[in-house]
């Protein structure tokens, strides 16, 4: 099999290749080989290439940023897909793209199944929807996996944020009333490997870590796995706030589990998150 990955740098770019299945070959870019908003240049690399599949793993993840660079995001998270689903489609390759939970606004109290009704509340939801139905459009067998609060032992996330405040801060302020599953990057990258695999069908998959948590217990997670690890010493106080508490240029959604019975069904297995984030602190202590 061959893959042409894009935002080969990122958390799941770079998860991605280390998994990829003995005797598949991956072509791997990142923006300075292929920048995916570029329709003639994607055509001419995935002409060029002749892979079996696509798997986009380049987005713009920055929500903040977001609301001020809006025609940057919906370059990134709609055109770039779309982009890249037109030139699978000439060849006659599977794309693989990956979307967010932000594409709903966390009204609801009970996990979301993958036909919910999608409402983002900022920028970065909103030009990650444009993405999916885009793509969707364009190539309708195409995957597309929502995932959620994703970490790794690559580039920058919440995990590696609580790690670095923790060295010079005693207490620290954590918002305790947005909920949602953490899920390692890894496992993503296996989920999307499982999919391609078993040749499942086309549409949206949600996969997400196995359980709900607030960013503040998340926190108390990661301090405590730190600290049986020796990567801290002391564990900071992790104090509960509220989002009004700790206000931010794009709003989140309160509530944002996603149901994976649909892709638990493919024999994915869900992200056992709290032993990952042991991993990912292990990995990050041994670098
Ligand atoms: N991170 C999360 O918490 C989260 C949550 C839910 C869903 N997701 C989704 O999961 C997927 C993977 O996220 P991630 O955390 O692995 O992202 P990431 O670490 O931010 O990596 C994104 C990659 O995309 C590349 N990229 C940006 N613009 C590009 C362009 N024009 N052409 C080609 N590559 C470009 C970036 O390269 P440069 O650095 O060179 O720009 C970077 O390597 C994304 O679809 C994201 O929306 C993420």
């Amino acid at each position: 099999m061959k893959v042409l990955l894009t935002g080969a740098k990122g958390q799941l770019g770079s998860c991605f290749q280390d998994r990829l299945p003995a005797g598949w070959e991956v072509w791997a870019t990142d923006s300075d080989v292929l920048d995916i908003t570029d329709l003639e240049k994607v055509k001419r690399a995935v002409i060029d290439y002749q892979p079996d599949f696509v798997v986009n793993a380049a987005a713009f993840t920055a929500v903040d940023k977001a609301e001020t660079e809006h025609k940057t995001a919906a370059l990134i998270n709609e055109t770039g897909p779309k982009n890249l689903a037109l030139a699978a489609n000439e060849i006659g390759a599977r794309l693989v793209h990956v979307s967010t939970d932000y594409v709903f606004d966390g009204e609801a109290i009970t996990p979301y199944i993958e036909t919910a009704k999608t409402n983002p509340l900022g920028v970065y939801g909103k030009t990650k929807l444009d993405g999916e139905i885009a793509v969707s459009q364009i190539q309708p067998d195409a995957l597309i996996i929502r995932t959620a609060w994703v970490f790794s032992e690559y580039g920058n996330n919440f995990v590696k944020t609580m790690l670095r405040l923790a060295q010079d801060r005693e207490t620290l302020g954590v918002v305790s009333d947005q909920f949602g599953c953490p899920t390692y990057a890894g496992d993503i990258a296996q989920a999307i490997i499982v999919l391609l695999q078993k040749k499942s069908a086309g549409g949206i998959y949600h996969f997400c870590g196995d359980e709900m948590v607030a960013w503040n217990e998340f926190a108390e997670v990661i301090f405590s796995s730190a600290l049986r690890q020796g990567v801290l010493t002391r564990k900071p106080v992790v104090n509960g706030i509220t989002t009004a508490q700790y206000p931010t240029p794009a709003k989140r959604p309160k509530y944002s589990v996603l149901d994976c019975e649909k892709i638990k069904n493919q024999g994915v297995i869900l992200s056992l998150w709290k032993s990952r984030v042991d991993e990912v602190i292990a990995a990050s202590n041994n670098k």
